[in-house]
């Protein structure tokens, strides 16, 4: 991967990442655990700053980090996390008070290559760029955002152009952990690194596409977030179409950083803003009684969408994307479905399906190409699966936030959102959130409401994953 920037230069590492929101559940749960293993692979060279309201020192922090590490890896080292600890600071304040961002500058000292990571709420994000631009601390420096990034696009918009008065847009990193996923980054590897594939990926072979994020489980503890939010927000508008776009955008050239990020913003900008006669929204039974949940909600928890990208590779072909929780299981993939051959004239002549190339992110990251075959002894086709898994190396691919933080770190800024692009994101599904339609009640443990069939009827049926004991 180039290390070159827009310009040209190279973006030098990071000597100091600063986090705020220290302690707060996303550190808790991912973070410490990714600086955890960024450091066990030595990847970790910089000193570590967390930021919060919280009354602590560097001792509580540490202890902290101690507990929330015990509590996502599984036998952690005692030699990793003393450098880790090492390397830890605490700076306690309020992030409208100048004098937090004062103190964040007394940390950093002399080091002169800071990162911030922003893991704090959405409202807060603009308040915290300009204080650390008030103190002093932007220049040079990168900033990750967390999403969610805006909640329409016009909140997206003022957001940006918040940030924009005192960051430029290279130092401005965006966090979609899907684009650090493995499997997600297989995508355009298959795809471009196999001849094969090229001539067939286009309107003229493909006949539909679809994509599931399914989970299995509910809101959980995340009432409050999760009922402003929704489906359509939570996954779609961001993980779904970020993948949408790996899988729908043309071959990037050269070694640009920027040449795929282009590709990506080429492909959103070809999608069709979303139609609402074409998007399902349902409820799963007992979401109203989640903590936090407004007794009278009409958030979705499951969304399914068609969408149509209007270029000469996709045009005609329809992109059906469900995403959702409380299904049947946790299962994330895309099918590329081919066209049918006609009819034959031996066997049994018309076959009832289609060649079908599944994508599955998880579980088990993994690609199967479905072909048919001669049944053995009978006049009749036989589905022949070819299944790959994913070449992993056990306990070592890095994983989604650990690639990230690693990226951010090092300068590396490929697997980051460019604003252009939040920005497409939030048009395509502008119109849904403008006109939602009604929200279809569906019982847990199901595939959504049933009106979301009919969205594929006439052209197929949903997908059902393929899952690793081989259904
Ligand atoms: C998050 C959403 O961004 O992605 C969650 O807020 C969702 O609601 C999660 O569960 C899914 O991520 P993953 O990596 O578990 O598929």
């Amino acid at each position: 991967m180039s290390r070159q920037t827009p310009t040209g230069e190279k973006p030098p590492a990071a000597d100091v990442l600063t986090i705020f929101g220290i302690t707060g559940d996303l550190a808790k749960k991912m973070t410490f655990r990714a600086l955890y293993r960024l450091e066990a692979r030595g990847k970790l060279d910089c000193r570590i700053i967390g930021v919060a309201i919280n009354d602590w020192g560097v001792e509580e922090l540490r202890e902290h980090a101690r507990e929330a590490i015990a509590a996502t890896v599984p036998d952690p080292d005692e030699d990793v996390f003393a450098r880790l600890a090492e390397r830890l600071a605490y700076v306690r304040g309020d992030y409208s008070d100048p004098a937090t961002f004062e103190r964040v500058a007394e940390a950093i000292g002399k080091c002169h290559q800071p990162v911030f990571y922003l893991e704090i709420p959405p409202s807060l994000f603009a308040t915290v760029a300009h204080g650390l631009a008030g103190a002093g601390l932007t220049d040079g420096a990168r900033v990750v955002i967390e999403k969610p990034f805006g909640h329409d696009l016009a909140s997206a918009r003022a957001l940006n152009e918040e940030l924009r008065e005192c960051l430029s847009e290279e130092q401005i990193l965006r966090i979609d952990h899907y684009l650090g996923k493995e499997p997600v980054m297989d995508i355009s590897y298959m795809r471009f690194s196999n001849a094969v594939l090229e001539p067939i990926w286009n309107r003229e072979h493909v006949s539909h596409v679809q994509m599931t994020l399914a989970e299995d489980f509910g809101v959980e503890d995340r009432g409050r977030f999760y009922d402003a939010v929704g489906a359509m927000r939570d996954v779609i508008q961001n993980h779904a179409l970020q993948v949408l776009s790996l899988v729908a955008m043309e071959p990037p050239a050269g070694n640009h950083p920027d040449s795929l990020r282009d590709k990506k913003l080429e492909m959103f900008r070809a999608v069709r803003a979303a139609d609402p006669e074409r998007y399902v929204r349902g409820q799963y039974a007992g979401f109203l009684d989640v903590r936090n949940v407004a007794p009278d909600s009409t958030t979705e928890t499951f969304a399914a969408v068609e969408l149509a990208i209007d270029n000469w590779r996709w045009s005609g072909v329809p992109f059906f994307i469900r995403a959702g929780k409380n299904l049947p299981v946790k299962a994330s993939e895309v099918n590329i479905v081919f066209k049918r051959p006609p009819p034959l004239g031996f066997g049994p002549g018309r076959l009832p399906e289609a060649n079908e190339m599944t994508v599955r992110i998880e579980p088990e990251p993994g690609a199967r190409l479905r072909i048919f075959a001669k049944q053995a002894g009978e006049e009749a086709f036989e589905v022949a699966d070819l299944d790959v898994l994913f070449e992993k190396v056990p306990g070592e691919d890095p994983e989604p936030y650990e690639r990230l933080l690693g990226d951010a770190i090092a300068g590396e800024s490929q697997l980051f959102t460019r604003q252009e692009s939040i920005e497409e994101t939030w048009r395509i599904v502008q119109p849904l959130l403008d006109d939602p339609g009604p929200v279809l009640p569906y019982e847990p443990g199901t595939w959504g409401p049933r009106e979301a069939d009919a969205l594929t009827r006439g052209l197929c049926h949903w997908r059902d994953p393929w899952l690793p004991n081989g259904t």
